[in-house]
């Protein structure tokens, strides 16, 4: 990996620790249990890939780190609910989610669905509330509008429907690929979107091409996603390994093998690029990011 980019990315993931760490609420607050789950699933691992790219998109539109923290840790608790809720038994039930029990297997069931519930509403709150966005009401507004919904039943959530109701079922290619755009284009395209509406005076064609860039990106994601799940391993991935194959579940390497998979991953990688094509070096992060996407061992 770029050594640029590495810094960048630990520097990010540290920036965004801090600012879950300060804004969750403590494991003092009632009910504990309850709070210790939520922060057992946020902190403490995770790439962090969505606020990445909400800083990353700041540095293309000069939007200083300060002004994005709660939109990031916003994106990202959406992120962290929809993980708790993909592993529980009546989904994906996986056992193992960064490198750690499953939400509900440190706790259980119930306190791991309102872990996700909470931290739903909490993703809210911080775009609604947070006083480090000096964004005005309406901008908050169209911010909470925007992740609303890229989270709900026309994006992730839908996505995670169309998942479950696929097991089984050979899906065609556009089928698919409408599946992995909802259930996580929708929240990766939030993280860029978000950041340009924090923006000030963000033209429409600047906006345009980053929501194109974010577009390819968060299919690429879940492309590569599909392609760890069949040939990485649990150490490294953090979750177990094959889980698709088990679970019957339609993905990519299934549908066009591992090498269709790739240059699906690597042809969407350089669309992403060619939507950055207009702007200078001040989206070589996004750029180094796209590469990232595709290339990561997990
Ligand atoms: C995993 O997301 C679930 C998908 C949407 C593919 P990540 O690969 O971003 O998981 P973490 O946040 O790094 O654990
Ligand atoms: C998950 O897709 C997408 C969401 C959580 C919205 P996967 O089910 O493939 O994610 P992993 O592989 O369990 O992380
Ligand atoms: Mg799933
Ligand atoms: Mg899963
Ligand atoms: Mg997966």
């Amino acid at each position: 990996m770029n050594q640029d980019l590495k810094t960048y990315l630990t520097t990010c993931a540290a920036r965004v620790e801090s600012a879950l760490e300060q804004r969750l609420p403590s494991e003092n607050v009632l009910p504990i249990r309850l709070h210790e789950a939520m922060r057992y699933s946020v902190l403490n691992g995770g790439k962090r890939m969505r606020p990445m790219l909400t800083y990353a998109t700041g540095q293309v539109l000069g939007i200083s780190p300060d002004e994005l923290d709660a939109i990031a840790c916003a994106v990202e608790c959406i992120h962290v609910y929809s993980l708790i809720h993909d592993d529980l038994p009546a989904m994906d039930d996986d056992d193992l989610r960064r490198g750690k029990p499953t939400c509900h297997k440190a706790f259980d069931e119930a306190t791991a669905i309102l872990a996700g519930d909470g931290l739903q509403a909490f993703a809210f709150e911080l775009l609604a509330h947070d006083a480090t966005i000096s964004a005005t009401a309406e901008k908050r507004l169209e911010m909470i509008t925007a992740l609303a919904k890229a989270s709900g039943s026309q994006g992730m959530v839908g996505g995670q429907a169309i998942d479950l109701e696929s097991v089984g079922k050979t899906l065609t290619l556009p089928e698919l690929e409408n599946m992995h755009i909802h259930k996580t284009g929708a929240l990766i395209r939030a993280s860029v979107v978000l950041a340009t509406l924090a923006g000030k005076n963000v033209d429409a064609e600047t906006a345009k091409k980053l929501d194109n860039y974010a577009k390819c990106i968060g299919l690429s994601f879940q492309v590569k996603d599909d392609i760890l799940d069949e040939e990485s391993d649990t150490a490294t991935l953090g979750k177990t390994q094959g889980k698709d194959k088990d679970n019957n579940k339609p993905t990519y390497p299934a549908l066009l093998g591992l090498a269709g998979a790739k240059e699906k991953a690597q042809l969407l990688h350089e669309k992403a690029l060619e939507n950055l094509a207009d702007f200078g070096d001040e989206a070589n992060l996004l750029r180094e990011l796209s590469l990232y996407i595709i290339q990561r061992d997990h």
